[in-house]
């Protein structure tokens, strides 16, 4: 590949994943065109505002835009024409049925097969959203082809490359990544993806996995489905803590993580997974088995774990307070996990949603994610803007996003503004020796629970 003084790249979709690695590569000093077809967002990133909140993103992109090494494109060609990569980080939800939604990834593929129809010089075609095996050589590729006249593999190259970051430490896990997967169509098109990730991470080029396409593309799903398996083996273990004297699913959790062929993470007892990746991510390796004529067993058990989080929680409230219809519940917490504003396949709406539906009445507070709360929930919930104004008159809370600010949460605290004395820890932060002698019944899941004094 003849490369330009400067490695540059364009980055197609610009969400999480795309601003995020968008901002990344050109603080390492690679020229990065970036095109999304949302023009809010084209606007935001031009005066170097991000569009997400993710720790540490904001600053870098300033830097990028101010110093040119970020420019933001609204015709994609614009960018390709002068790139050596173009990286595709678009969406790609779930279908009514549970599958992988593909459209924007192939209406992606089509615009950059227009972009290559009248280049002429070598560009590779990377694929970094998480699509099911085979689309990357079938399909995607077929686009490609299609709408650029040109042979894969001669003309231009073409990798799948998973992205592995965590919402919340995006930016981190970027620069820092655990390894690097590359399954690319032949060996010409994975070196070239690897000089791109030789320009980005230096010294530190973490260990590096090269492959085919479609074993790239299940890595993706299979990583996901395990991690999420480890959240829900914990809960299923934490329902059991709580009816055991003494029972504490942290120390079982660190018990068993220090087993080295087990691991410490992701065995963290809550309220469950959600978020824009584990749901959709699951539903639709459980397609894929179904269609390949395979059971599904351990992804059918760990969605319904996850599903019966909520409700165990909602259980928990209506035994507490005799019913739900009528009482006022403060949801502390609205973002699938902390850092993050995503509130998609949030566990905490869901929470929400199943509360209002037993007739309670709902107040929510998250530290980032109050403009997205109020596109989904808006009209149903009350919006608060602190802690406090969420605790006014509630007969009980739930913490169901552990932000470190709920560990603040002490009986005087509580008191001043709670009308009821329930407070159930849906995410293990509180320290329970500070409720020990007051008159608060706190309830953490995963932790034994006395029955109710009547
Ligand atoms: N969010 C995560 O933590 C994460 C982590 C790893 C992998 N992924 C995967 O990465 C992909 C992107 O995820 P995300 O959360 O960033 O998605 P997102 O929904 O936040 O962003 C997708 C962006 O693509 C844009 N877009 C859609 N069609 C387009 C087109 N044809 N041309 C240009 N732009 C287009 C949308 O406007 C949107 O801004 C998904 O496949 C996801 O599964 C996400």
């Amino acid at each position: 590949m003849k490369m330009q003084d400067t490695m540059s790249v364009t980055v197609i979709g610009l969400g999480y994943v795309g601003i995020v690695t968008a901002a990344c590569l050109s603080s390492r000093g690679i020229l990065v065109y970036c095109h999304d077809i949302n023009p809010e967002k084209l606007s935001a990133i031009r005066n170097g505002v991000s569009p997400i909140y993710e720790p540490g993103l904001e600053d870098l992109l300033r830097n990028a835009v101010m110093n040119g090494r970020l420019r933001v494109v609204e015709d994609p060609a614009e960018g390709i024409s002068r790139s050596s990569y173009t990286i595709i980080t678009v969406g790609t939800p779930s279908l009514s049925d549970g599958s992988a939604d593909l459209s924007q990834v192939f209406s992606a593929a089509e615009t950059i097969g227009k972009c290559l129809r009248s280049l002429n010089q070598r560009h590779v075609v990377v694929l970094r959203s998480t699509v099911p095996p085979g689309t990357t050589i079938g399909p995607f590729m077929n686009i490609l082809e299609s709408f650029s006249g040109k042979k894969c593999g001669l003309d231009f190259g073409l990798c799948f490359n998973p992205e592995f970051l965590r919402e919340g430490s995006a930016v981190e896990d970027t620069l820092n990544p655990d390894r690097i997967v590359i399954g690319c169509i032949d060996q010409k098109s994975g070196e070239e993806l690897l000089s791109l990730y030789r320009a980005l991470h230096q010294e530190q080029l973490p260990p590096v996995i090269m492959t085919t396409p479609t074993s790239a593309e299940l890595i993706k799903y299979a990583n996901n489905a395990f991690l999420a398996m480890k959240i829900s083996f914990i809960n299923m273990i934490s329902r059991l803590c709580e009816k055991l004297p003494g029972g504490n699913v942290d120390e079982v959790a660190a018990g068993i993580g220090a087993d080295k062929r087990i691991g410490p993470y992701f065995l963290k007892a809550g309220l469950g997974w959600g978020g824009s990746c584990f749901p959709k991510d699951l539903r639709a390796l459980r397609r894929i088995f179904l269609e390949a004529g395979l059971k599904p067993h351990l992804i059918d058990a760990t969605i319904e774990i996850n599903d019966g989080q909520v409700e165990w929680v909602c259980r928990l409230l209506e035994r507490e307070l005799s019913t739900l219809s009528g009482k006022r519940i403060a949801i502390l917490g609205a973002a699938f996990k902390e850092f993050t504003d995503d509130v998609r396949e949030s566990q905490a709406i869901r929470l929400a949603n199943r509360l209002l539906n037993s007739g309670a009445s709902i107040s929510i507070f998250d530290p980032a994610a109050t403009i997205n709360v109020s596109k989904v929930l808006d009209g149903k919930v009350d919006i608060a803007k602190s802690i406090d104004e969420c605790l006014e008159n509630a007969d009980a809370a739930v913490i169901a996003t552990p932000w470190p600010v709920f560990r603040s949460l002490t009986p005087e605290k509580l008191r001043e503004k709670m009308k009821g004395k329930i407070i159930i820890d849906a995410r293990r932060i509180i320290d329970p020796k500070l409720f020990e002698s007051s008159e608060f019944r706190l309830l953490i899941l995963g932790s034994y629970m006395e029955s109710r004094r009547e």
